[in-house]
């Protein structure tokens, strides 16, 4: 396994480029979780493909979430199952259910059936769960408003949070990271966050980088203005409290 860096497509040319393996699969995810960035994924999937590599994209934080029926980063992308053979999904974010899934064409589903051994080994999704997961698809599929609403919320915490002058990410999806860098601090952050009524985690490494350690917000479209204003305001007092304190 070679490692690039966060959505560097020449860097992940340079890694194929070197290996000699017989076959070669570049994996990326599509919306990246910690950031909320989306993945270069056109030129990722142009790249691989003339290198008859394959592209597994991993879409946990954009299916549901991005492109115009909730496809996600492909679908926003324009890429067709041709140019992206692999997808990973999971059903415990958008879909409010629990579970995960892959797919790709029928040959390659009965390899991943036949060879995956996290798969063969392990208990099947409930029936229930799945009718869930598949009422699930079908809102989110159909019901555009889950979708633009919580863009607009997006869009909301952003305005704020650069009003206060939050140490905001790049991010335009309702992943939405607040860097602080230094693990104390984001901790101390979370707590009085917690305390004040907000649940938003605190990242530290090695889920991130060291020196980048980080509040975590993640919208919804259950979420409400008026709480994601007092979801700013709240913010901007415990950073700068837990700055005080640092
Ligand atoms: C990119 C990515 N893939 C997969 C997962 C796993 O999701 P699940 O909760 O379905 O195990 C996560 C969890 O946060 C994730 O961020």
């Amino acid at each position: 396994m070679l490692r690039y860096r966060h959505g560097a497509v020449d860097e992940a040319a340079r890694r194929l480029d070197a290996s000699d393996a017989r076959g070669r699969l570049l994996a990326t995810d599509g919306v990246f979780s910690m950031d909320g960035d989306i993945a270069p994924v056109a030129a990722l999937a142009q790249m691989a493909q003339r290198r008859s590599a394959w592209l597994l994209v991993d879409d946990a934080h954009g299916l549901g979430v991005l492109g115009e029926q909730g496809g996600g980063a492909l679908e926003l992308a324009g890429l067709s199952a041709q140019q992206v053979p692999l997808l990973v999904g999971t059903l415990g974010k958008a879909f409010g259910c629990s579970g995960a899934f892959v797919a790709g064409d029928r040959d390659l589903i009965d390899c991943v059936m036949q060879r995956a051994r996290s798969y063969v080994y392990t208990t099947a999704l409930p029936p229930a769960l799945a009718a869930a997961a598949v009422t699930a698809v079908d809102l989110a599929a159909t019901e555009g408003w889950r979708r633009r609403r919580v863009a607009e919320l997006v869009a909301r915490f952003r305005t704020g949070a650069q009003r206060e002058g939050l140490p905001l990410g790049d991010s335009q999806t309702p992943i939405q990271p607040l860097l602080l860098g230094d693990p104390a601090r984001a901790l101390a952050a979370s707590q009085q966050l917690w305390d004040a009524g907000f649940w938003v985690t605190a990242i530290r490494a090695p889920t991130v980088p060291r020196g980048t350690e980080r509040l975590r917000v993640t919208l919804s479209a259950a979420h409400t203005d008026a709480q994601v204003d007092a979801l700013v305001t709240a913010l901007a007092q415990a950073i700068r409290a837990t700055a005080v304190a640092a």
